[in-house]
């Protein structure tokens, strides 16, 4: 038996034009379950005939569980996900991992073990962009890079055991694919918060991934044949069935200039973008969709905020006084911040757009949400379902994080597209509402 969303085959029913009219003359069983409009249990079966008539997969189709308000893990359940990573032929980390629902991503404490004595040794990177917090209470070195005399390949990341400790240490941003490793600086322990965040490309790769093998390779050929911007331009013009003579015709820019145009790599003068504003006015597109943009970061790609630096930024917020850690244009959904509670009050005054993870780091608090208030402790971690209030009271100070999962820039974007977009979200959510034509 498997449990099936009735949401997502309204969904795919309508996407295929296929009635239940149809359905009834096929599987009357089926029919009847599905006239309920409601999730149901289909036997294999019915599974099968729905996977070959809407021409999808089992997951299209299987019920996902809802999320929960949120997850609470104590110290205690977190250390039981405790996982030594041997590297290098010595015991490099331990692992342990934060609360998070199936599927999504969750930060990792770990444990640097890599002694002072010794260059730790590289990973090979990930695709998820990761921020990293030394938890201490040693400091750390970081490295980057095979040549450890860069700076940008290798430095301490240091831990505050100055004022304002609820600031608790370095934190940075990496890219993606950066190798990156840590070890100790003296003999004084230390830990990390590492969080790799949903990546902007992971909707790119799984789908690439499934393209035939020439289809990437020329992909990329064109790529470094035209430069990403030209590269991609092309494509929309291409698939809109427009060249260059019908361009300098509509734009009255000379053919001579558009065919220069056309061969540049990078689109760097103001002349450059003058024109492609042109072009994209004629095929009606956001020019900004083209042009790459610039950053600040390291010669590694990373960017960095020392202890020092966020100390600098500690404000009143709300009930609590909080500071920034390190963050990137690059990453518009992947911050954090520090927290120092210390009002009596129980307060539930955040509420946030994406889903967010929280580390307790000093003292005894409670948190506040719904009716309840429960006493959390430090190394205590929660993760919270997005646009639910809640608060925290006492005495002490946390971590708070989020990737954007959930909500993201993205889907923001995207929201901003839309037509009539508040009637269009509130008819999209768990719409069971068929195309029209059913009878
Ligand atoms: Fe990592």
């Amino acid at each position: 038996m498997f449990f099936l969303d009735i949401v997502k085959i309204n969904h795919w029913l309508n996407a295929r034009k296929i009635t239940l009219n149809f359905i009834k003359k096929k599987n009357g069983g089926l029919y009847k379950k599905l006239r309920k409009k409601k999730n149901f249990k289909a036997s294999n079966k019915e599974l099968q005939f729905l996977l070959k008539n809407l021409n999808i997969e089992k997951n299209d189709l299987v019920l996902r569980r809802s999320l929960p308000e949120f997850i609470f893990h104590s110290k205690k359940k977190i250390d039981t996900s405790k996982r030594p990573i041997m590297r290098d032929g010595i015991h490099f980390y331990n692992y342990y991992s934060l609360p998070s629902p199936k599927g999504f991503k969750a930060p990792v404490i770990l444990d640097i073990l890599c002694p002072h004595n010794k260059i730790p040794k590289l990973n090979n990177g990930h695709l998820e962009q990761a921020i990293t917090i030394n938890l201490g209470p040693g400091n750390i070195y970081g490295r980057w890079g095979t040549d450890v005399k860069k700076k940008e390949n290798f430095s301490k990341i240091k831990f505050n055991n100055e004022n304002e400790k609820w600031v608790v240490g370095d934190t940075y941003l990496e890219p993606t694919f950066l190798p990156h490793t840590y070890s100790l600086v003296d003999k004084t322990p230390s830990q990390i918060l590492s969080y790799t965040a949903k990546s902007q490309l992971q909707k790119f790769v799984d789908n690439s991934n499934l393209w035939p093998v020439l289809s990437y390779k020329n992909f990329i050929k064109d790529i470094e044949l035209h430069g990403n911007n030209i590269s991609f331009l092309k494509t929309y013009l291409n698939s809109r069935g427009i060249e260059n003579h019908y361009i300098a015709e509509k734009t009255k820019i000379s053919l001579k200039e558009i065919n220069r145009f056309f061969r540049k790599k990078k689109l760097s003068q103001n002349k450059d973008k003058n024109i492609l504003s042109k072009i994209c006015k004629l095929i009606s597109i956001d020019p900004n969709i083209f042009i790459r943009k610039k950053f600040d970061h390291d010669l590694v790609g990373k960017t960095y905020l020392s202890y020092k630096d966020s100390i600098k930024s500690i404000r009143k917020y709300k009930s609590y006084k909080v500071s920034s850690m390190s963050a990137s244009e690059r990453y518009p959904d992947l911050f954090g911040f520090f927290i120092k509670v210390s009002k009596k009050k129980k307060i539930k005054d955040l509420f946030y757009h994406a889903s967010t993870h929280y580390l307790i780091t000093s003292g005894e608090m409670y948190f506040n949400v719904n009716s309840k208030s429960q006493i959390i402790k430090k190394g205590d971690a929660i993760w919270i379902s997005p646009f639910i209030k809640h608060g925290f009271s006492g005495k002490g100070s946390l971590i708070k994080i989020s990737n954007g999962e959930c909500l993201d820039y993205q889907d923001i974007y995207e929201i901003n597209n839309i037509f009539n977009y508040k009637d269009v979200l509130k008819r999209a959510h768990k719409d069971k509402i068929n195309w029209g034509y059913q009878k």
